[in-house]
């Protein structure tokens, strides 16, 4: 099969359009052809190698996180999905690869692809989608007449997670620049900030969570919008000692990451709130309930751009741009 492979960790190195074999199916798997691959900031932090000490892929090997496609064949364990069922997945960890034409995905990472959406809407989904999920309502437990600062409105995570947090019945603020005001205001978000202009941490107060995704200097900033008691969640780090354990990492690394949160874990301690970094994992069944949400209307993907398969590295390079509007999508077939 074609896949694009990364050969080498290299910030700015081209991935390589290579013949790979087909996927060895395990009992708790199935083969998906793929149709589309979303792409993700966390595919070019793999390149560059920045999340070597924590998933330690050997090169060569593909690259992806997001798939939609249909399952070919299905191992001998495996009860939830048949051949023929389209399907949409968050491969796990350390079995990514979904710029390929196939991918095999232990069946508790996947989900029935929601029956509204294309391959390419439905691709573009999973890891931001589970991301929005696993931040507001696992972590968050966002309900009802509470409010949530969500940064870059605008962004993948963004407009998922603006969508999801209306839906739980939140009042949504955004962060933005002026060209994607309307975006964000047509997928929910009540009070909008252009970051450009405005400096959001005069304008927020009393939040009850913040949903942070950019620099440091935002993550202190998103400190002084929360109200006592409130919960700081950051996407972008630093990594807390938790997330360490989590990973069941080595001690230098667990020493290493209680260093770099100590400062921000100190300071929210100080101010009554807590924060905590969190990194999305697989998880089919709340991909099935996102499924259910996107059937009934509550959430509709935003795509930017769809290019094809050949275009794989120019795809990856628009997403590092920062400027994509909702989410960067492969059409592989
Ligand atoms: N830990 C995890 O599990 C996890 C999961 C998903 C993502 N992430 C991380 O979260 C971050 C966001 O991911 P994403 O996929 O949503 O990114 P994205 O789609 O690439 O975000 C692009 C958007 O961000 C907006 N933006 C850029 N700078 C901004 C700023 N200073 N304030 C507000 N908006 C700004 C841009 O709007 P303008 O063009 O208008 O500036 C653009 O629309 C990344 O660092 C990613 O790696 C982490």
């Amino acid at each position: 099969m074609k896949a694009f492979v990364v050969d080498r960790y290299n910030k700015k190195g081209a991935l390589r359009l290579v013949e790979m074999p087909e996927p060895v199916l395990q009992d708790n798997d199935v083969l998906v052809e793929i149709h589309a691959a979303g792409v993700n900031l966390l595919d070019s932090k793999i390149r560059g190698g920045e999340f070597k000490p924590i998933l330690p892929y050997r090169p060569p090997f593909i690259l992806g996180h997001d798939v939609a496609g249909t399952v070919v064949s299905a191992g001998s364990k495996v009860r939830k999905f048949k051949p023929g069922d389209d399907v949409y997945a968050r491969p796990r960890d350390g079995r990514i690869g979904t710029f390929a034409e196939f991918i095999a995905v232990n069946e508790a990472d996947a989900a029935l692809k929601p029956e509204n959406l294309s391959m390419e809407e439905a691709a573009s989904i999973p890891l931001v989608g589970l991301t929005a999920w696993q931040a507001l309502i696992e972590r968050a437990s966002l309900k009802k007449g509470q409010k949530v600062f969500i940064q870059a409105g605008s962004g993948g995570v963004g407009t998922f997670g603006i969508q999801l947090a209306k839906h739980l019945g939140a009042t949504v603020a955004t962060t933005t620049s002026a060209a994607s005001a309307d975006l964000v205001k047509s997928l929910g978000a009540d009070v909008v900030v252009d970051y450009r202009e405005d400096d959001f941490e005069k304008i927020l107060s009393g939040y009850d969570v913040v949903l942070n995704s950019q620099d440091a200097k935002t993550l202190e900033k998103s400190l002084t919008v929360l109200k006592p008691g409130g919960k700081l969640i950051s996407i972008s780090g630093p990594p807390d000692p938790e997330f360490a354990k989590e990973k069941g990492l080595n001690l230098v690394l667990r020493l290493v990451l209680r260093l770099l949160s100590r400062g921000i874990r100190t300071r929210a301690k100080r101010r009554g709130v807590r924060f905590s970094f969190l990194f999305m994992r697989a998880q089919g069944d709340q991909l099935s309930k996102i499924t259910s949400l996107i059937e009934s209307g509550a959430i509709r993907p935003v795509l930017d751009r769809v290019f094809p398969f050949e275009a794989t590295n120019e795809a990856l390079a628009y997403v590092e741009t920062g400027r994509a509007k909702g989410k960067v999508v492969i059409k592989v077939r």
